[in-house]
């Protein structure tokens, strides 16, 4: 039974090549003062910075540069930025990037105005704003997150070996977002890769969970299907247009809240990945490569009709004469033939875990209960352990 929703997506897109008119279009909306964010500097390679600084010169903008957001960025990072916001007292923040720098930014929207530390309050204490909040809007360069169209923010706290993300409402999320997939042509293959899976992910967290029949179920298939066909083309060919442009709008969609309407969702995987985060600050979506295999086989177990439907309905399995059991192994074997194609990370070690860090990072993940099986803390040590013999 779908359950009770309200669906509310206040961002809007703007998706194409002609992303320097949509970004003016949008400029205009918002006052004089723009802080600009971005990462380690590949928007200075590619040509994005031109056009986007094209596009604030043109709409008259004084522009508060903040570059270096790292990935998976840091608490020390979101201070920083909370102080350019506030003296500069900013109008809009422009994250222009991937997750790292859109999360960023939605980090600081809610910080520099707060007179509490934003740590504490918004990602140890999941607390909601109550101080002035300032507009993002955002530029997406790199496909897997979906932070271009929800309130999600991740931030890192090495010191407590801690990564944290909140989900903020609708006044958080960005106010537009564009998206060019020319953009993401540059992408080095192994965060591409990364950020493929990451979607996948995302899609299946919400998927493997519940046994009704939810509309909610037959759109996560059918954007799993799109997303293994345009990956697959996108890897022989990243400037395949129609592959990466399918990419980005499937990335979209698998998480901006749409998909997890009326049903129940799990989050474990990330949960975990999260936790290998912040003890290898490893890319994001290769932690959740990394544990996947062994979380979903030994989840399996619990809810065997939906692993079978997977097999069927995403990888074209065929169920004759095999039993249900036999049917949901081999969607968990297509899956992993996927993955090896991809060259995605299947062993924790290569992500820099190691036996020591075993206990903390199982400690750091959280355990949620929402998935087929509620994981005790050595079920999450025995997952990191089979990845790391894989
Ligand atoms: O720093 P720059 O120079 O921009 O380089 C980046 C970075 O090294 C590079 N890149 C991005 N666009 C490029 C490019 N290189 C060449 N050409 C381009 N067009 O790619 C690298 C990775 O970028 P990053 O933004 O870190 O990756 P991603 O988009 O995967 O974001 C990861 C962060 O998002 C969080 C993750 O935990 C992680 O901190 N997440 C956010 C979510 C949300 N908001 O809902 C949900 C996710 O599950 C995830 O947790
Ligand atoms: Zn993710």
């Amino acid at each position: 039974m779908l359950g009770n929703f309200t669906y509310s997506n206040p961002t809007r897109l703007h998706f194409g090549c002609q992303s320097a008119e949509s970004l003016a279009l949008e400029l205009e909306r918002f006052g004089k003062k723009v802080m600009l964010c971005y990462g380690g500097g590949s928007i200075k390679k590619n040509g994005v910075y031109d056009d986007v600084i094209g596009a604030l010169k043109k709409t008259g903008k004084e522009v508060f540069e903040d570059p270096g957001v790292m990935s998976n960025p840091t608490v020390e990072k979101l201070y920083e930025g909370c102080k350019i916001a506030k003296e500069n007292n900013v109008d809009l923040i422009l994250a222009v990037g991937g997750g790292s720098t859109i999360d960023y930014a939605k980090g600081v929207s809610v910080s520099a105005w707060s007179d509490e530390d934003p740590w504490k309050k918004y990602y140890l204490e999941m607390r909601e704003p109550d101080n002035k909040i300032i507009p993002v809007g955002c530029v997406l360069t790199m496909v897997g997150t979906g932070s271009e169209m929800n309130g999600g923010s991740v931030i890192t706290n090495h010191e407590q070996k801690l990564k944290i993300g909140h989900v903020f409402g609708d006044e958080v999320m960005p106010k537009f977002a564009v998206l060019n997939p020319k953009y993401t042509f540059t992408v080095p293959k192994y965060q591409m890769t990364a950020g493929f899976f990451d979607i996948m992910s995302h899609i299946m967290e919400q998927y493997f969970s519940g046994e009704d029949d939810n509309t909610s179920d037959y759109i996560a298939e059918a954007l799993m299907k799109s997303l293994i066909n345009s990956s697959r083309a996108a890897v022989k060919n990243p400037e395949d247009y129609e592959a990466r442009s399918n990419v980005m709008w499937t990335a979209t969609w698998a998480l901006n809240t749409l998909i997890a309407c009326g049903k129940t969702t799990d989050w474990e995987v990330h949960m975990i990945g999260q936790a290998i985060g912040a003890y290898t600050d490893a890319t994001h979506g290769m932690t959740l490569s990394a544990v996947s295999l062994p979380y979903y086989k030994m989840i399996m177990p619990y809810g065997i009709p939906k692993f079978k439907r997977f097999a069927e309905n995403v990888w074209g399995v065929c169920s004759d004469g095999k039993t249900d059991e036999q049917t949901a192994l081999e969607g968990l074997a297509a899956m992993e033939g996927w993955m090896k194609e991809l060259d995605l990370v299947l062993n924790a070690r290569k992500l820099g875990v190691t036996e020591e860090m075993l206990d903390g990072i199982a400690g750091a993940s959280f355990i949620l209960d929402g998935g087929y099986k509620k994981l005790t803390k050595d079920e999450v040590i025995e997952i990191l352990k089979q990845s790391m013999n894989y």
